[in-house]
């Protein structure tokens, strides 16, 4: 059956204006898809293949295509079941060209190696998705820690990189980031830390400050309280092995 459509406008005083499509199982954009995009960007060298791992409505790979006007070839990839048509009408619009597969993290690209993999695949604590307005409809099997998928990603991108490859990916502050980072350095031999941005909290999560107060207690997620509001972070790190 087919899924209801909207449109999204995403604007950015350094990125530009983009206008996307979106149906009710794709990830709505948030302050994490700038913080990958922004830390992405000097990354990219001419002829780059790139995979955007969890790709939503293919908003990373579309702004930094059309922002790095170099021969560039994407690869793109989502658990959401209308994944490919989505990602492949936004390309459209934009005027860009994209490999795009569902796929559940890297199943669809066995025996494909890329000099950049910038994952974006859930990452927050299944427990906190639950309460937040990001994650209906949109797959979260993340566990109470939030790092279940991630660190399936750290072991396996290493069969998926090309020699000097990078992995790019974000630890949001409601997950367990000790935890992960301790992951991506048994795994990698450089992991740097590229940028650290704060963002308020929806409102929604407000009530719900008793369950993340527990949560931050048993370690499993990270957030501060100041202003009168929940502010959370997410940070981006570069790893390579
Ligand atoms: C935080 S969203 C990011 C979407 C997009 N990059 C953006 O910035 O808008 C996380 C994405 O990971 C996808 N996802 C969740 N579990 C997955 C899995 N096992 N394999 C692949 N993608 C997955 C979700 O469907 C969702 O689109």
């Amino acid at each position: 059956m087919k899924k209801t459509t909207k449109e999204y406008i995403f604007e950015n005083k350094d990125l530009g204006k983009y206008e996307f499509t979106l149906d009710t199982s794709t990830f709505e954009p948030t302050q994490t898809t700038v913080s990958i995009i922004h830390s992405s960007l000097p990354l990219i060298n001419c002829d780059s293949k790139i995979l955007d791992l969890g790709c939503g409505c293919g908003i990373v790979s579309i702004i930094l295509s059309k922002l790095i006007k170099k021969n560039l070839h994407f690869f793109a990839s989502d658990i959401s079941e209308s994944v490919e048509e989505i990602v492949q009408k936004n390309a459209m619009r934009h005027n860009v060209n994209i490999v795009v597969k569902r796929s559940n993290i890297f199943e669809a690209w066995s025996n494909q190696k890329f000099d950049l993999i910038i994952n974006d695949i859930s990452g927050v604590s299944d427990k906190v998705a639950e309460i937040s307005p990001w994650f209906n409809n949109i797959a979260c099997e993340t566990g109470p820690g939030g790092d279940i998928l991630v660190k399936r990603v750290i072991n396996e991108s290493t069969k998926h990189l090309k020699k000097g490859g990078k992995l790019v990916f974000p630890i949001i502050s409601f997950s367990n980031e000790d935890e992960i980072i301790d992951s991506a350095s048994k795994v990698f031999s450089s992991v740097k830390l590229l940028r650290k941005d704060f963002w308020p909290t929806p409102k929604e999560m407000h009530d719900h400050l008793p369950l993340l107060n527990t949560l931050k207690q048993s370690g499993l997620i990270s957030f501060e309280e100041k202003f009168g509001t929940i502010i959370g972070h997410t940070s981006v790190f570069e790893a390579s092995l």
